[in-house]
C-alpha cells in the first residue's frame, strides 16, 4: 500500500482538485435560506456524486420531520479491505455555508470564486463563501480519497468509513439528533469521529483540536406600549423598551465581566494549571491577534483572571449579536417603540448543559422583568453541547504522526472557541470522540466577507488525509 504514490498523485492533479473545489463553490448552498433550498440540494448531490466517483456507497438521506424542513444528509460508507484491521471512522463534515451578507463587501461575488495571488504573509488562495469552512476542508478529504481510489483501485485505500456531510451545521443542526438517533446502529459501529472545519494554530503549524465550546442562541423580546409613540408626547411618561431592554441587559456582566446568571459557572471545570502551563508554551501572541482585526493591546478584555487564550478555550460567554426595534432607517424619526429586541447567546464549557443554560437564561429575564414591561416568548435558534476530547487516544497519535509526515513539523494541541455541535452529540448518544483535524487560519475570515482559503492549507489537508489512511492501516498491526 503506497502512501507515496497517492501523495505523487495528489500533486499531479493538484489542478484538477482545485477545480473540483471551485465547483462546489460555485453552488450556493446557504441551507438556512429556504429560497436556496435547490441550490442546496445540489451542493448534496455534487458531494454525494464525488464520492461515489471514489467507490463510495452514498445516498442522499432526507431529515425533514413530517411537514417540515430539512437538508439532505449525505450518508454511506466505504467497504473494507477483508486485510484490514484498523479502526473505523465516521467522516463528519458540512456542505451548508453562511449567508454571504453583506455583499457590497466582497471583491468578488461570494458564489463565483476567485484565485488571488499571494499577497505580503497571505498566501495564494481561493476567495469565495465556503472556501474554508467547510466545502474547502472537506474536499481536501474528498481528494485524498479520490487519489487512494485511483491509485489503490479501493475506497479510501480498504479502510471502513462511514460519511456524514450534513447541510444544517451553520443553522444550529436542528434534524442532526434525530438522524443520529435513527443511524444508530451504522454509527455506532465507528470506533472515533474525523472532522475537518478547524484552524491551525497558525501558518505553517498544523494542529488538532480537542475541545470546542457549546452554543445557546437565543432571540427576545421586551414589550411595553401596544403601539409606536411620539417620543416628545410620552418620552419620560412610560418605558421605553429599548432604553429599558439596554439596561437589564447591561446587568448580563458584572466588573469582572462574569456572567451574572446565577448558576452559570455551576458546571464549569476548573483550568488546570498543567493545561495553562501547555497553552503557555504555544506561542500564541496576542497582540499580533489582535492587531490583525484593527485592535491594539488595550483591547485584550475579558473576564478577570484568565489569558487571552483561557478566555477563548476553556471559559464561557455571554454575547449580544444584535439589537433593534424602534427606528433604524435613513435619518431621524421621534419614537418610542411599543417593543425591542435581542439575539443573545452563550458559548459553554466543560459540564455546561445547553438545556438548563436555556432556562437559566429565562428565569433570569423573568426575575429582571422591567417595571410596565413584559417578555415575549425566548426563541431558541439552537442549542449545541461542548465537547472536550481524551489526547491520548491511539487514533489521535495515528492523526498527530500523519500531520507530521505530511507536514514535517509537529502537530500543536489546541482549542477552539467556535462550536461543531455534532461531536458532543455524538459522544453523549454513542461515546464516540473525535479528532478534530483542521487547517484553517485565523484570518480565513469564516463567516464573513471574502473568506479565503490558501492553497497551502488545502493541500497540506488533502495530503496529511492521504497519510491518515496510511496510519489507520498501521493501527491495525
Ligand atoms: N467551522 C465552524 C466552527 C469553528 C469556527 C471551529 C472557528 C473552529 C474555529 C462551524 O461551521 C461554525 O461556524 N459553527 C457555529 C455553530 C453553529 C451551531 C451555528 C459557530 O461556532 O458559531
Ligand atoms: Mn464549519
Ligand atoms: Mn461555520
Amino acid at each position: 500500500m503506497s502512501v507515496d504514490r497517492v501523495l505523487a498523485w495528489l500533486d499531479e492533479h493538484d489542478q484538477d482538485s482545485i477545480n473540483h473545489l471551485i465547483d462546489w463553490l460555485k453552488i450556493p448552498s446557504i441551507g438556512t435560506d429556504p429560497a436556496y433550498d435547490e441550490h442546496t440540494r445540489r451542493a448534496a448531490e455534487w458531494c454525494r456524486d464525488h464520492l461515489r466517483g471514489s467507490g463510495f456507497d452514498v445516498d442522499l438521506i432526507e431529515t425533514a420531520p413530517p411537514g417540515g424542513r430539512g437538508q439532505p444528509m449525505v450518508f454511506g460508507h466505504s467497504k473494507a479491505d477483508p486485510a484490514y484491521k484498523g479502526p473505523r471512522v465516521l467522516f463528519y463534515g458540512h456542505y451548508d455555508v453562511q449567508p454571504p451578507d453583506p455583499l457590497e463587501l466582497w471583491s468578488n461575488p461570494p458564489f463565483e470564486p476567485v484565485i488571488k495571488p499571494a499577497e505580503g504573509k497571505v498566501g495564494e488562495r481561493i476567495v469565495a463563501r465556503g472556501a474554508e469552512d467547510d466545502k474547502g476542508q472537506v474536499t481536501m478529504f474528498l481528494e485524498a480519497m479520490r487519489g487512494w481510489h485511483e491509485v489503490s483501485g479501493k475506497p479510501a485505500g480498504g479502510v471502513p468509513f462511514t460519511i456524514m456531510i450534513e447541510g444544517e451545521e451553520e443553522s444550529g443542526s436542528v434534524n442532526l439528533e434525530r438522524f443520529v438517533e435513527t443511524h444508530k446502529d451504522v454509527l455506532s459501529k465507528n470506533d472515533v469521529v474525523l472532522i475537518s472545519d478547524t484552524a491551525m494554530l497558525g501558518r505553517g503549524k498544523p494542529a488538532i483540536t480537542y475541545g470546542v465550546r457549546g452554543l445557546v442562541y437565543t432571540e427576545i423580546t421586551l414589550h411595553a406600549a401596544d403601539q409606536d409613540l411620539h417620543s416628545g408626547a410620552w418620552g419620560g411618561k412610560c418605558p421605553n423598551p429599548l432604553n429599558e431592554l439596554a439596561k437589564v441587559l447591561a446587568k448580563l456582566w458584572d466588573a469582572d465581566r462574569r456572567v451574572t446568571i446565577p448558576g452559570f459557572y455551576d458546571d464549569v471545570k476548573p483550568l488546570a494549571d498543567e493545561e495553562r502551563e501547555l497553552w503557555k508554551k504555544l506561542g500564541i501572541d496576542e497582540v499580533e491577534a489582535l492587531a490583525g482585526i484593527g485592535l491594539g493591546p488595550d483591547a485584550n478584555l475579558g473576564e478577570k483572571g484568565y489569558s487571552f487564550t483561557e478566555r477563548e478555550w476553556a471559559r464561557p460567554t455571554c454575547d449580544i449579536n444584535g439589537m433593534w426595534g424602534g427606528y433604524t432607517g435613513e435619518g431621524a424619526k421621534t419614537v418610542i417603540p411599543s417593543h425591542a429586541k435581542a439575539k443573545v447567546s452563550f458559548r459553554l464549557v466543560g459540564d455546561q448543559v445547553p438545556q438548563k443554560i436555556f432556562d437559566a437564561f429565562k428565569a433570569w429575564l423573568n426575575a429582571n422583568t422591567p417595571a410596565g414591561c413584559r417578555w415575549g416568548d425566548v426563541i431558541d435558534h439552537g442549542l449545541g453541547q461542548p465537547a472536550t476530547l481524551p489526547v491520548d487516544s491511539e487514533e489521535l497519535r495515528a492523526a498527530a504522526r500523519a500531520l507530521k509526515r505530511a507536514s514535517g513539523t509537529d502537530a500543536a494541541l489546541i482549542k477552539s472557541g467556535g462550536s461543531i455541535p455534532v461531536a458532543g452529540l455524538l459522544k453523549q448518544d454513542l461515546g464516540l470522540d473525535t479528532i478534530f483535524m483542521g487547517f484553517g487560519l485565523e484570518d480565513d475570515r469564516i463567516h464573513s466577507p471574502n473568506e479565503k482559503y490558501e492553497l497551502s492549507s488545502f493541500r497540506l489537508g488533502a495530503r496529511s488525509h492521504a497519510v491518515l489512511i496510511d496510519e489507520l492501516w498501521k493501527l491495525g498491526g
